[in-house]
């Protein structure tokens, strides 16, 4: 509700964007150089190939895997709330020679895509920028087609110490699911969230304290 409010306040067709470009071309410039090639093989090997299939970046941010991703013959589509990193993105897809779609908006406006759902739905260090983590998990499993897959890598609550204002905002949002700002959600919550739903295979990782990963394909009887 807060969050919605504040979106209200924020809108990206009068200019906001909440990352600066400075922060930015920093983040990318870090981030281009640590793309996590073992993760891309993995995803590659869980959903059969990358060639044709149909991906969406969720929160793309800079843009290196959804590069990545249409190296190995995906269509990739990149969803993000900032224009300083669809520039960024955008620059870099021209350098590495891909094709990107690119669509600017809130995490909860990829609704959009609903009706043309994905091989793969990716999204990585972004989730707790969704304005609700049940009504996002609706969204998401939505926005993958049946029988496709799903990854999400989330810090959990459980990953900062959280004292003062931050630890009240935690509190909410782990026991209430009020969100007020961006709290990490509870570790467990994002893969409880989408057993509520038709899955066929699941793996979750939670070997890093810092890191929650869910891998999972929703069930190919699952209706669209
Ligand atoms: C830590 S970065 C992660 C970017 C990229 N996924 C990666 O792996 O490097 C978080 C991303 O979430 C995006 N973001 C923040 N709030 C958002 C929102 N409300 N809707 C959509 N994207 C948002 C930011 O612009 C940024 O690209």
């Amino acid at each position: 509700m807060i969050n919605s409010v504040h979106a209200l306040f924020h809108r990206l067709d009068a200019g906001w964007d909440p990352i600066a470009p400075a922060y930015a071309e920093q983040y990318a410039a870090r981030e281009w150089r640590a793309v996590d090639v073992a993760l891309i093989d993995q995803l590659e090997r869980w959903i059969g190939g990358f060639q044709d299939k149909r991906v969406l970046d969720l929160g793309g941010g800079p843009g290196q895997y959804s590069a990545a991703f249409a190296q190995r013959g995906a269509r990739v589509t990149w969803h993000d709330v900032s224009r300083n990193y669809l520039r960024i993105a955008q620059r870099h897809a021209v350098a590495v020679g891909v094709d990107l779609e690119f669509s600017l908006g809130y995490l909860e406006e990829a609704s959009k895509f609903i009706p043309h759902p994905f091989d793969l739905v990716f999204n990585r260090v972004s989730w707790y920028y969704c304005k609700n983590d049940r009504s996002f998990a609706k969204l998401f499993y939505a926005l993958m087609k049946p029988g496709g897959a799903g990854y999400v890598d989330t810090h959990p609550a459980e990953a900062e110490q959280g004292r003062g204002t931050r630890r009240i905002v935690q509190f909410l949002n782990k026991w209430l699911t009020w969100k007020i700002g961006h709290p990490f959600p509870p570790r467990g919550r994002i893969a409880r969230l989408f057993q509520k739903y038709p899955i066929d295979y699941m793996i979750i990782d939670y070997t890093s304290v810092r890191n929650d990963r869910v891998f999972l394909t929703k069930s190919r009887g699952a209706p669209r």
